[in-house]
């Protein structure tokens, strides 16, 4: 992981009021926009005054006024998504085995059924990331490889690297857009494969891609609910602040599950699901996360801590306490010890919020057994 992920994504919601090129832009010029917003006069500015405000402040200020100026443009509706993404440049990238993909755009996606490499008496998982600028540099493998390991899921990466380039496609005011591209191509789909077998999971900005994907599928569908819709630290800036951003929440699937990792800075610190695990409470860094790495580490590790639950060894390896009030996830002795298996093998039916405890490194699972652990250096799925 690059130390620089705060700042790359202060540079894509610079980039997100940015001067439109083209004509379907923002209702006013860039300059007007960031003038009302008191933000200076041009685009390099404001992305100096970001630089500044990462490099001198401390984070938690830097995350508010982020979440500030971001909560601003989308209340004051002045910057609506400008390069609409298209579709017909987005992919699903079918992971055929460990070595292999093949992929099928999502304007055309009920070739994914007759892929070869596809079995259809499998579920299907998708997987969407956060903004990092390319899939192949993304956090997707150790889930992929978890998969492959498991043999027994169809994994679906959704790439959107064609448009993600200037990172500015992939900013939050694109999320909604994009989930429903991806709705619309599971509608290509046999519907009740569909709402019986896919599962979709998403990272950060891709959380709240996959929320939308649900949200968006119960519409276009005239009611069908996927079964399942998982938030790895969902992605906190600009959503969930009043604003009309939405972001993944309980009822975008049948159940909503929450893995949160990186509370109140890069990833959201609010209830959102039917079961939200806050590991190690609402302390927002993580244990094994230090130095300059320690926000962008704890944020992915929602990402590792699920990838570990995937392998057939270690899908007990997070167990939950059950917190009856927000408040007690700061003290994990006030919650009750009910043992609630978080990750892969969550159940739809052990709702609330639970405090989970995990370790510094791998096995991130405290309820790990130490002599059949499968970790994610193991050959078992690799290439
Ligand atoms: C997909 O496969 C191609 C070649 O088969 C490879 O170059 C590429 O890195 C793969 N992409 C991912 C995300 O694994
Ligand atoms: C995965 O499952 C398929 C179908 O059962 C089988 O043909 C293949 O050999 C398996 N792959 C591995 C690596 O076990």
């Amino acid at each position: 992981m690059t130390p620089f992920i705060p700042l790359i994504f202060l540079l894509a919601l610079g980039l997100a009021v940015a001067p439109s090129s083209g004509d379907q832009g923002a209702e006013l010029g860039g300059s007007e926009t960031l003038k009302i917003l008191g933000l200076g006069e041009s685009l390099e500015q404001l992305q100096d005054k970001l630089k500044q405000a990462v490099i001198g402040q401390p984070l938690s200020i830097t995350f508010a006024v982020l979440s500030q100026i971001c909560s601003k443009i989308v209340d004051l509706g002045l910057v609506r998504p400008k390069t609409i993404p298209d579709m017909s440049r987005m992919n699903f990238l079918l992971r055929t085995d460990e070595c292999h993909n093949v992929s099928i755009p999502l304007t055309e996606a009920e070739r994914l059924w007759e892929a070869p490499g596809f079995y259809q008496d499998r579920p299907t998982v998708i997987f969407i990331t956060g903004w990092r600028s390319t899939i192949s540099e993304s956090n997707s493998a150790p889930v992929a490889k978890a998969y492959n390991c498991r043999n027994d899921t169809n994994f679906v990466l959704l790439d959107a690297a064609n448009f993600i380039d200037t990172l500015y496609s992939w900013s939050a005011l694109n999320t909604d857009a994009i989930g429903e591209y991806v709705a619309k191509a599971l509608l290509k789909l046999n519907r009740n494969y569909v709402v019986e077998n896919v599962y979709v999971v998403g990272h950060s900005l891709g959380a709240q891609i996959a929320g939308s994907t649900g949200r968006h599928f119960r519409q276009l569908s005239g009611g069908a609910t996927l079964a399942r819709v998982t938030g790895l630290d969902p992605a906190n800036p600009c959503f969930y602040d009043g604003n009309d951003l939405e972001g993944v929440r309980s009822g975008d699937a049948r159940f909503v599950d929450i893995i949160h990792s990186n509370p109140g800075i890069l990833g959201t610190a609010k209830v959102v699901g039917d079961a939200d695990f806050f590991v190690e409470g609402l302390f927002a860094f993580k244990s094994g996360c230090e130095g300059l790495n320690d926000i962008s580490c704890s944020h992915n590790r929602a990402v590792e801590y699920f990838a570990e639950t995937v392998f057939r060894t270690n899908t007990n390896n997070f167990l939950g306490k059950r917190c009856d009030r927000y408040a007690n996830l700061w003290f994990r002795r006030s919650c009750s010890d009910t043992r609630t298996v978080m990750g892969y093998d969550a159940s739809a039916s052990d709702l609330g919020i639970f405090y989970v405890d995990a370790n510094a490194e791998e096995p991130f699972g405290q309820n790990a057994n130490k002599n059949s652990f499968t970790s994610s250096n193991s050959q078992c799925g690799a290439c």
